[in-house]
């Protein structure tokens, strides 16, 4: 685990990164004079806005910020700059970077801090033996502005990310359902919320069909998991709800996914839920004044035995029928349940995240969210400019009524998938359905799992959701 501090005093030698909008060697920076008159040597040329040196192993990086730029763009570069420092201060070896903020203007230099620290994650779990273990472990900030708390609230949220990170590349033959809804319960004791778990004894007396339907071809229980975090002071009198999708493998069940392609990534199928119980974490960690409830509904989705048949109907928990017609479109029926038992919360309003659907990710690739609902203004602009903010950034969607036609069925109540268009705004309708309340559905099947490397979001899991979320509590 890295840990990021505040600090007011520059080590000689030390690892520096400098922000500033114009470069001055300044005496508190201890750099020698050679490397001082090699940078600013560098630096006559008003084009360059980095640099990166290496002096008899130390690492010094100077980064020139534009404060007529765009805040949030200006922090996503700088965490980008983050990734990069952390790679090579890994490289070498080191332990310490030190980030210095030398801006006239209120510039976030923990965005810098966020991109070393989320870029100096590993999952190694299953390889004890590696031998490319990070050595970085602490970043210290010398910053006058900054207050403890922001610098709290960083380590919660990376520490909230990473953890995020872990459950999804945990692959389902050592994480299931069972084991998901364990993780949440050890992270509510760390952080103090309470978690509930249901088994499948209370899902079946709870009637909950659309999750049994999609648990019917696996060997596995599935877990219906149930958060709540109220903190002192909470500001809002009804509660929010976050729902994430927890599919801990989607196999496609009987309709099964082509292999070797689409089904190799698919121990992601829980990155919803895996965000929605790492927000509940890491807002209980910070102690946000707001009350909210998570809920998971999990399983795996497979072919055995008594696996749901495409045109099965299915009796769902608030007692409508749905014609299974794809046993891939699996999420929706899990989440139908979920929805409809958020409605005795009474909800402010209520979240979803799931990977649901291949169009959204086809649609806008791994580079957003694809959002959509029915919440009031006051709730949607402020979720999207958290999403500028965190930079996991929401690309809405139309959520216009005539989707829903796509979805009806002749002799059930609606179909599980709808025509070959507008296939993540037809999975919306069908959620939208098991609702009556302010509601936002985010499709994460983009950023959720990356198969090469995207800067500080690493590769494998990114936690997506989580830095989002967390910066909307936050800011209520
Ligand atoms: N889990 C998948 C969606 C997915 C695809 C997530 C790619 C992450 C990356 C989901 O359960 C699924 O299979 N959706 C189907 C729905 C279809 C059958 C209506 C899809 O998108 O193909
Ligand atoms: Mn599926
Ligand atoms: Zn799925």
């Amino acid at each position: 685990m890295i840990l990021i501090k505040k600090t007011n005093t520059i080590a000689k030698d030390a690892h520096l990164a400098i922000i500033t909008e114009k470069w001055k060697n300044k005496p508190n920076y201890n750099l020698d004079n050679d490397l001082a008159d090699h940078i600013t040597k560098q630096l006559n040329d008003p084009e360059k806005k980095f640099v990166s040196l290496n002096h008899l192993g130390q690492h010094v990086y100077i980064i020139i910020v534009d404060p007529k730029k765009d805040t949030n763009a200006t922090n996503e570069s700088l965490r980008k700059t983050g990734c990069t420092i952390c790679d090579t201060i890994n490289g070498s070896k080191g332990k310490q970077i030190t980030i210095v903020n030398n801006t006239l203007k209120n510039l976030n230099s923990l965005a810098l801090a966020e991109g070393v620290a989320l870029a100096n994650y590993q999952f190694l779990h299953h390889k004890p033996g590696a031998k490319n273990l990070n050595t970085l472990n602490t970043v210290l900030v010398v910053d006058g502005k900054l207050k403890d708390d922001q610098v709290n609230k960083l380590n919660v949220l990376v520490d909230a990310t990473c953890k995020a990170r872990d459950l999804v590349n945990e692959p389902v033959n050592i994480l299931n359902a069972t084991g998901l809804a364990n993780a949440f319960k050890d992270m509510g004791k760390k952080a103090g919320f309470k978690v509930e778990v249901w088994n499948k004894t209370k899902i079946v007396q709870q009637k909950m069909g659309g999750l049994l339907s999609v648990n019917a071809g696996s060997v596995d229980e599935p877990t219906f998991t149930i958060m709540e975090y109220k903190g002192r002071g909470a500001k809002n009198k009804k509660p929010y709800v976050l729902v994430g999708k927890g599919v801990v493998y989607d196999t496609g069940g009987l309709s099964l996914k082509p292999t070797p392609n689409s089904m190799d990534l698919m121990k992601c199928d829980m990155a919803g839920a895996a965000a929605v119980g790492c927000t509940m974490y890491a807002i209980a960690k910070a102690k946000l004044p707001v009350h909210v409830i998570g809920l998971v509904p999990a399983t795996d989705n497979r072919p055995g035995f008594n696996a749901f048949a495409p045109g099965d109907i299915i009796t769902m928990m608030d007692g409508s029928t749905v014609e299974m017609l794809n046993s891939d479109a699996e999420g929706r029926m899990i989440l139908a349940d979920a929805l409809h038992y958020a409605k005795k919360y009474d909800p402010e309003l209520t979240i979803d995240l799931a990977t649901l659907t291949g169009a959204a990710a086809a649609a806008i690739g791994h580079y957003g969210i694809v959002a959509m609902g029915n919440a009031p203004e006051k709730h949607t602009s402020k979720l999207i400019a958290s999403g500028f903010k965190s930079h996991e950034r929401l690309a809405v969607f139309p959520f216009w009524e005539d989707y829903y036609e796509l979805m009806k069925s002749d002799i059930a109540d609606m179909k599980n998938i709808g025509g070959p268009y507008g296939g993540a705004i037809t999975a919306g309708k069908f959620l939208e359905k098991f609702t009556n309340y302010p509601y936002i559905h985010l499709d994460i099947a983009g950023p959720a799992f990356l198969t090469g490397k995207d800067s500080y979001r690493g590769k494998g899991g990114t936690g997506v959701g989580v830095r989002l979320l967390f910066d909307f509590f936050a800011n209520r």
